[in-house]
């Protein structure tokens, strides 16, 4: 089927089925185009939980269906490709946690929300990178256990002034971003300004000015006097920085920052998904109530 047929064909179903597509930033750019929203990880979950449909097909990878999933059991939440997972979330297991909570009774447990159910069910609080710093400054306790992600710990330690007891985990993707990448894109533009994510190595973080979640960068855009910017993330997000600020200048920090789990997703896929309400994504309801408090928690830190 052509383009334009696939993109009618999917708004038609859309109707039919009283479905909602959501999509993350990283999204290939015909899946960004379609998608009823398009946002963080943060604002995906929350939007989950409040969209009035039947049907969420959620186009980014499987933990966020997942955590939709908690969020809204009485929708139907279809993934349309479930090999669509986060290499950082698999890093981490549910009984590789429960391990480090015997090494260390009684500790406060904060997950990255790219995590599975089976971690978000023995945890006390989820973060995303948009509010991670604020939900660990909430915590009284000085030492906190804080997974997976090595990089995303190392930024909220120095900001919050905790200890954390880390998981080695990172994301393949950020941390393929090196400190040579952004200086030579430094040297390229030497007026713009460096975004970076917080998934980021410590060292970038360092070349950076400025620190921000996928939903921070979107809305620093329009407001930020730069005029120039080399953005240190998974370059899907690139689409609706320039898309919404055709007046400024984005620049990847690494052409090859490609998230190829995010880019499963195709319209095709999509069509399809809607068509056959499939494939599904369900997590069983005792380990689902046992996550669904620390995700809650989570939406409600802005
Ligand atoms: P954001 O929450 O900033 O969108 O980033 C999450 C991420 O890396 C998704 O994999
Ligand atoms: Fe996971 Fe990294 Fe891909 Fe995000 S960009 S989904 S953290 S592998």
């Amino acid at each position: 089927m052509k383009k334009e047929n696939l993109v009618e064909e999917i708004k038609k179903l859309k109707e039919q089925k009283k479905a909602a597509i959501l999509a993350h930033n990283y999204q290939p750019e015909e899946v960004q185009d379609i998608a009823d929203f398009v946002g963080d990880s943060l604002e995906l979950s929350r939007k989950a939980a409040e969209v009035e449909a039947n049907i969420i097909v959620f186009c980014g990878v499987h933990f966020m269906a997942e955590t939709a999933k908690i969020l809204a059991p009485e929708k139907k939440v279809i993934l349309p490709d479930l090999g669509a997972r986060c290499p950082m979330a698999d890093m981490l297991r549910g009984r590789d946690l429960r391990h480090m909570k015997d090494q260390h009774p009684g500790k406060k447990v904060v997950a990255y929300v790219n995590t599975t159910a089976e971690v978000k069910a023995e945890t006390d609080v989820c973060c995303t990178s948009a509010n991670a710093v604020k939900v660990v400054g909430n915590i009284a306790e000085e030492e906190i256990i804080f997974v997976p992600d090595r990089n995303l710990a190392s930024f909220v330690g120095q900001k919050t002034g905790k200890k954390l007891i880390i998981w080695d985990g990172y994301c393949p993707i950020h941390e393929g971003i090196k400190a040579r990448h952004v200086e030579k894109m430094k040297r390229l533009y030497p007026q713009a300004e460096v975004w970076a994510h917080p998934e980021c190595r410590p060292e970038v973080l360092r070349l950076a000015d400025k620190i921000l979640s996928t939903g921070q960068m979107i809305r620093e855009a329009p407001v930020s006097k730069a005029r120039e910017i080399i953005v240190a993330t998974e370059i899907g997000i690139l689409h609706r920085l320039r898309k919404e600020n055709p007046d400024k200048k984005f620049y990847p920090a690494r052409e090859k920052a490609v998230c190829r789990n995010m880019k499963k997703i195709n319209l095709k896929k999509v069509c399809k998904a809607l068509l056959l309400e499939e494939p599904e994504v369900m997590v069983d309801p005792g380990l689902a109530a046992r996550a669904r408090e620390a995700i809650n928690q989570m939406v409600r830190f802005v």
